[in-house]
């Protein structure tokens, strides 16, 4: 029980009640109800949902934050749900919302977070909704048809959906005069509606990493009528509205699903998990371990999601590029929206050889096939020449989309993808697509050549200063909170003045952080430094590089390393840099260590090799001056890497040449 269906894995999703009369409401929306043993504690009911094929966990959990919490962790160590509802009834706090309308909370807020001298000063705890969820139950109330046309239900009007904030406490609050109505007014003005139960779910969810929504009917105005409101039956009406909205939401869920434009899929987080049959179901998108990297510690970019999201359901097909200078996070933001989505993708990656046209079409081909059985070869010789094969590649697809249906691909870096014919797109990426399908792509600013004739978003993040350094300031805080960051800056006090030297000279570049973040991190930046950084990346660099140079004749082998690995452009084995640098291949991994920061270390399948971790670190040790002020003859060095390789595969060319000659 609770960890997977044998046929396949099912998408699960757990939805909480407090009550029982939420509880029914949901549960009237089942159907193939398995009788299942009760849990000391919880009523529980699996099903799923009537025209829908993910598995339902409904759960009673009683009421306030505390024990919904308690009960919600129980659940979730039980079901691995693959995310998470909260359903029921709340209190409507503003007086343009009607009773039995249903607010979906953008955030949930833990509204007795604060102290209380001779005012109460509000410490706010909030947690976001999940974006694909709300995203979902956004496209379901644009669809309108998420509440009944016929019978008794159908003749009520359908209630509205309101999109904002939710405040939950411990208090049942009931009249406007009440000290806690006019604390909520004044620091919590944008809250919609009151319940008990919805922050401690939030932060359990959010512990457990599990996507969360709470959906809730309004049953009345928190204002010294409940018991009249509830009385008058708008408490059944209001959990009827809210469990209706939560099943319509929850029949989309499924990968037939897809035809809403949103795909919510567990591939990643279920492989994780291990569950042996997680990836056969979903389509499993190639370049896993590379999303993962990217993905780790993500935040932020909430702007650049939304912008997606109007995009797809304003045009109906079109083009989204991702611009912005190095190090700025288009890889991460491109990446986190495949491990959210789940679209094909396809990521270009120069330091490790991934950048032909062929391996593109290859790779989208593979992808395409798995989830829309196409009928095109996989490409060959001659295909990767000009735009045809792509053209009939996504010609085909857009042929198989159901109607409605929307597919994304996605593909990072042109301007790491190697140069196509003049006059053509980068990767013959076409300049109109055919309905349904759009591109999401990224490029350095004013690099690589796309052509766009049809619907195109451009999403420069060099223009979206404010919020990214909102972003950034948390990425900085939630690592300084890192234990092995925070025992290293242990005697620093003023941490708001690291944070802010760290985002001024970052010059908003989140690879710049990451490095630095790196060095205190592994104790190469001793905590005084911390007020002494270098400005933005290319200083960042060229300090390292002064550094090492610092070292005099001793660094020589070292930066020969470091060239050696940037001229090869695959991830490779010590024992090669050993051969072509000519040290032993303890000496090559004593050596990287001088250059950690900047290296992708792969140790699977058994063997370790070794990649540059941004494509800028190589720009950067390429760049002429670099080249000259490190004192490296790139010509006797790419013969020492060539003659590295030939001497690895065993093989003695030198007769062969002069025989030639
Ligand atoms: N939104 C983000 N949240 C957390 N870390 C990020 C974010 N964007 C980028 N990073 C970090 O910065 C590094 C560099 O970003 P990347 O996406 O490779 O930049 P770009 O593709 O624009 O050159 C990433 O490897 C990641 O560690
Ligand atoms: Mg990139």
């Amino acid at each position: 029980l609770g960890q997977s269906s044998e046929s396949g894995r099912l998408l699960r999703a757990v939805v909480l009640c407090a009550l029982k009369v939420e509880r029914l409401a949901m549960r009237a929306h089942l159907t193939d109800l398995q009788k299942e043993p009760q849990q000391p504690g919880f009523r529980f009911d699996i099903g799923r949902v009537k025209g829908g094929t993910s598995e339902i966990v409904l759960v009673e959990a009683g009421r306030g934050n505390v024990r919904a919490g308690a009960v919600t962790q129980q659940v979730i160590s039980l079901f691995h749900p693959d995310i998470l509802l909260c359903v029921g009834v709340a209190g409507a706090l503003h007086d343009d919302l009607a009773l039995a309308d249903v607010v979906v909370a953008t955030q949930v807020y833990a509204y007795q977070g604060g102290t209380a001298t001779k005012e109460f000063l509000a410490r706010p705890q909030a947690w976001p909704a999940s974006h694909e969820l709300e995203q979902l139950a956004r496209s379901v109330d644009d669809s309108h048809d998420w509440w009944p046309a016929v019978g008794d239900q159908g003749r009520e009007h359908r209630p509205r959906i309101h999109f904002r904030p939710i405040a939950a406490g411990d208090v049942v609050l009931d009249g406007h005069d009440s000290a806690m109505f006019e604390q909520l007014r004044l620091h919590y003005n944008d809250a919609a509606a009151i319940d008990m139960e919805d922050a401690g779910i939030a932060q359990v969810a959010h512990l457990n990493n599990v996507p969360a929504l709470a959906i809730r009917g309004l049953s009345d105005h928190a204002d010294g009528r409940k018991t009249d409101s509830d009385q008058a039956g708008w408490q059944q009406r209001a959990a009827t509205a809210a469990a209706t909205f939560a099943a319509a939401l929850l029949a989309r869920l499924d990968p037939a699903g897809r035809a809403a434009g949103i795909s919510l899929t567990a591939t990643v987080r279920s492989e994780e998990r291990g569950t042996p049959d997680a990836a056969n179901r979903q389509p499993r998108v190639p370049q896993l371990a590379y999303i993962r990297e990217k993905t780790s510690g993500f935040v932020g970019r909430d702007s650049v999601f939304a912008d997606l999201t109007t995009f797809l359901s304003t045009r109906p097909s079109g083009h989204i590029v991702v611009e912005g200078m190095p190090g700025m996070g288009k890889t991460s933001l491109l990446a986190e929206e495949v491990r959210r989505r789940n679209w094909p993708a396809h990521f270009n990656i120069a330091a490790q050889g991934i950048t032909s046209a062929l391996a593109f079409m290859r790779s989208l081909h593979g992808q395409l096939a798995e989830r829309y059985q196409i009928q095109l070869a996989s490409p060959g010789a001659g295909d990767e020449d000009d735009g045809q094969y792509i053209g009939s590649l996504l010609e085909e697809t857009a042929d198989r989309l159901s109607p409605n249906e929307q597919l994304v691909i996605v593909v990072d870096a042109l301007d790491e993808a190697s140069m196509t014919q003049t006059g053509a797109n980068t990767l013959f990426l076409p300049t109109v697509l055919p309905a349904g399908l759009y591109l999401l792509v990224s490029r350095r600013r004013r690099t690589a050549e796309l052509q766009i004739d049809g619907a195109r978003l451009v999403i420069d993040l060099t223009d979206r200063q404010a919020e990214g350094r909102k972003d950034m300031e948390r990425f900085i805080r939630e690592s300084l909170a890192r234990p092995a960051i925070e025992a290293r800056l242990s005697g620093v006090t003023d941490q708001d003045r690291v944070v802010a030297d760290l985002l001024d000279r970052s010059e908003l570049n989140f690879m710049y952080l990451v490095y630095v973040l790196r060095d205190i991190e592994a104790g190469r930046m001793p905590p005084d430094d911390v007020f002494g950084l270098p400005q933005g990346l290319s200083g960042y660099y060229e300090r390292h590089l002064a550094k090492m140079l610092s070292k005099g004749t001793s660094a020589i082998a070292s930066l020969r390393t470091i060239y050696a690995l940037a001229a090869i452009r695959e991830p490779v084995p010590a024992s090669l840099l050993a051969s072509a640098v000519r040290v032993t291949e303890l000496t090559v991994t004593t050596l990287l260590l001088d250059w950690e920061q900047f290296l992708l270390k792969d140790s699977g399948e058994g063997k370790t090799t070794y990649s540059l971790y941004h494509q800028s670190f190589r720009d950067f040790l390429m760049a002429v001056e670099t080249v000259r002020a490190a004192g490296i003859d790139m010509g006797e060095l790419n013969s020492a890497v060539g003659q590295g390789f030939i001497d690895r595969l065993g093989l003695d060319l030198e007769d062969e040449d002069e025989d030639e000659e």
